[in-house]
């Protein structure tokens, strides 16, 4: 994305609704409420996360997500933002990791090792609330021009899909097909699987989730 179209996809979601699933989320974790935003974008659920009474800890890889997200949550003391990748973040032990469409911009590359530090930071009992781009999405598409969006898309078939939750209890898991216009205008048609998925309480020390081998 250009900057100017960075700036255009924040102002339209700074202040967009919060997604069933992340309410659903919230609902089912128990003590400490510490959340991570994965690719947190214009902070729009950190806000709600942290007036949940959440300590939340937001990372981007966009400059401009972290140094908008600073200014909107300054007076916010349970709010901690780094800009980082998913692939260099430092997880901290969480309850909740958050990651809305922003899993599908993790280098297929990294996205094991991404995988795993994901699952390793979860208390046990903790819950992943996220969405992954499935391969029938324009943004999946051959001839797309990635430059469009985030240089890279990690693209997964339903079944990889459901292989990445074996380690946890999947308490939601959807298919979303839908086809329209972008928030820049431009058509598209969806292919999405959003999980709300819960790491066993009785998960064993070093128990790591598993990503497929042959990811595209
Ligand atoms: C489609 S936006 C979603 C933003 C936010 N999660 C939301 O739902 O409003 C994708 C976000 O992922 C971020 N992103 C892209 N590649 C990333 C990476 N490798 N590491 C961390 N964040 C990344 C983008 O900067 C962007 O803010």
């Amino acid at each position: 994305m250009s900057n100017a179209e960075i700036t255009k996809y924040f102002n339209a979601t700074e202040f967009r609704d919060i997604r069933d699933d992340l309410v659903f989320a919230v609902e089912n974790i128990s003590e400490p409420k510490i959340a991570i935003d994965c690719g947190c974008g214009a902070g729009a659920d950190i806000n709600y996360l942290a007036s949940n009474n959440f300590v939340v800890y937001g990372f981007d890889l966009e400059e401009e997500s972290i140094s908008r997200c600073k200014a909107r949550f300054k007076n916010i003391d349970n709010v901690f933002l780094s800009k980082s990748s998913f692939n260099s973040f430092s997880y901290p032990k969480a309850s909740l990791v958050a990651a809305d469409a922003s899993l599908f911009f993790c280098p297929s590359s990294e996205f094991p090792g991404v995988w795993e530090k994901i699952y390793g930071c979860l208390y046990p009992g903790g819950v992943f609330c996220g969405s992954f781009l499935g391969p029938e999405d324009t943004m999946a598409s051959p001839g797309y021009n990635p430059s469009v969006f985030w240089p890279e898309v990690a693209v997964f078939e339903e079944a990889e899909v459901r292989k990445l939750f074996e380690n946890y209890e999947t308490l939601r898991f959807n298919v979303h097909r839908t086809t329209g216009t972008t928030l820049l205008g431009t058509p598209h048609d969806w292919h999405i699987f959003s999980v709300v998925a819960q790491k066993p309480n009785t998960a064993v020390k070093g128990d790591a989730g598993k990503a497929p081998r042959d990811l595209p």
